[in-house]
């Protein structure tokens, strides 16, 4: 079992067209997209186990071995700083992340600004330079909202087609950094399973370049 490569993919749209990616390059697994519950498939022609994990979790299986390699958001790679490799760009996913506030109004210059985020270490390093004070206030999600309850001043969060902005009366003031999902692998698996993970990495490679032509 130790010849496998272990693939941990995020669950959802993002991880479906990665499968399909790495499908396309020799390491299909027809059981993956049947539906249903099951969370763990293997091919042993291909010797590849995949996982659907949570997309948040990804980095956590990598970091720990429980997977070989996986795919993972710039955003979680920036927020939690994974003791993993970043193996490539995949430029799927593609989003930014932004500070946003209501329309009509700016960010605070006179006092510290109130930052609502599920981000707290981007928006922290991002205002640090800046050597701005600010205050963090974490939530979970609908990070939107509190801009407009005056929870915040502002939000960090992720931007991808601006709708839930747009439709919450939002615009963005700044943008922090372009993220997309990366290919990344655990550190010890890289340097023992190193035939196989840059066997799988040169032919991912060659196949976003051709399909970016
Ligand atoms: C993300 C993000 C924004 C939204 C941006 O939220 O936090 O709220 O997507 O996408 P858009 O620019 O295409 O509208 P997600 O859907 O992950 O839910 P959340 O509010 O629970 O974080």
């Amino acid at each position: 079992m130790n010849d496998y490569i272990n693939i941990a993919l995020p669950k959802g749209r993002l991880g479906e067209k990665v499968y399909t990616l790495l499908e396309s390059i020799g390491y299909g697994c027809p059981e993956m997209l049947d539906g249903g519950r099951k969370l763990i498939f293997e091919n042993p022609e291909n010797k590849v186990r995949y996982f659907w994990a949570k997309p948040s979790d990804v980095a956590i299986y990598v970091e720990r071995g429980a997977a070989d390699i996986g795919v993972v958001g710039k955003d979680i790679l920036l927020e939690y700083s994974p003791d993993i490799y970043e193996l490539c760009d995949l430029g799927f996913g593609k989003c930014k992340m932004a500070v946003a506030g209501k329309k009509g109004t700016r960010i605070p210059t006179d006092k510290t600004i109130r930052v609502a985020t599920k981000f707290s270490n981007i928006a922290w390093n991002y205002y640090s330079k800046q050597s701005r004070d600010i205050d963090i206030i974490k939530l979970n999600g609908s990070i939107e909202i509190a801009p407009l309850l005056d929870l915040s001043d502002v939000i960090v969060d992720i931007v991808e087609t601006g709708a839930t902005l747009r439709e919450n009366g939002l615009v963005v003031f700044e943008t922090i950094c372009d993220i997309s999902a990366r290919l990344v692998a655990n550190k010890a698996a890289y340097k023992f399973k190193s035939d196989s993970i840059n066997k799988l990495l040169d032919s991912t490679i060659k196949f976003i370049a051709e399909n970016a032509k």
